[in-house]
């Protein structure tokens, strides 16, 4: 395993993200809606270096055969509180195509939150199909296949601190 992005430049990258939020969202309670499974080490990072009331939520997803042409998300589980009126962040793992956020977005608006903007730790814009537009990226990264830090290969090494890639 080659090491990508190391522990320290990851939970420094977070703090940085952190206090931006901190800022923009003074006072506010926040919604943190977490994609599972993958943001789960990136909400927790997110979230602990961050002083505002902030409650978690959490949504399932995973593409439908052949989503490569029809881009359709399949909800596996949904959400158990409602978010309507709610200032909400998408936090995800990382945004490749922007099939997966694109769909969310369009859903979550659905339900009237009061805001909604996508943190995610990884993008890979070579990749994007959709426009999607993240508000918070941790790093921009080429097209290479990467775990750790959430992210699996067929549900392995998401325990990694780190983010690294197989060559
Ligand atoms: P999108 O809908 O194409 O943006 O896909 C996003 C999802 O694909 C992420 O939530 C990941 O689960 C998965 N994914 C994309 N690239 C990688 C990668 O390099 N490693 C692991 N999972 C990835
Ligand atoms: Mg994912």
């Amino acid at each position: 395993m080659d090491v990508l992005i190391n522990e320290a430049k990851i939970q420094s990258r977070i703090k940085e993200i952190a206090r931006q939020i901190e800022k923009e969202y003074e006072g506010k309670q926040l919604v943190f809606l977490g994609i599972l499974k993958g943001s789960l080490p990136f909400l927790w990072e997110l979230a602990k270096n961050i002083k505002n009331d902030i409650r978690f939520e959490f949504i399932e997803v995973s593409s439908y055969e052949g989503t490569e042409s029809t881009g359709k998300i399949k909800i596996n589980k949904d959400l158990t509180e409602s978010i309507t009126g709610k200032d909400v962040i998408i936090v995800e793992d990382i945004v490749d195509t922007g099939r997966t956020l694109t769909f969310l977005k369009e859903y979550l608006l659905e339900r009237k939150p009061n805001s909604l903007k996508i943190a995610a730790l990884l993008s890979k814009p070579s990749r994007r199909v959709m426009e999607i537009g993240v508000d918070y990226i941790g790093f921009q990264i080429e097209d290479k296949f990467v775990v750790g830090f959430g992210l699996d290969y067929d549900q392995k090494y998401r325990n990694l601190p780190y983010v690294g890639y197989i060559e």
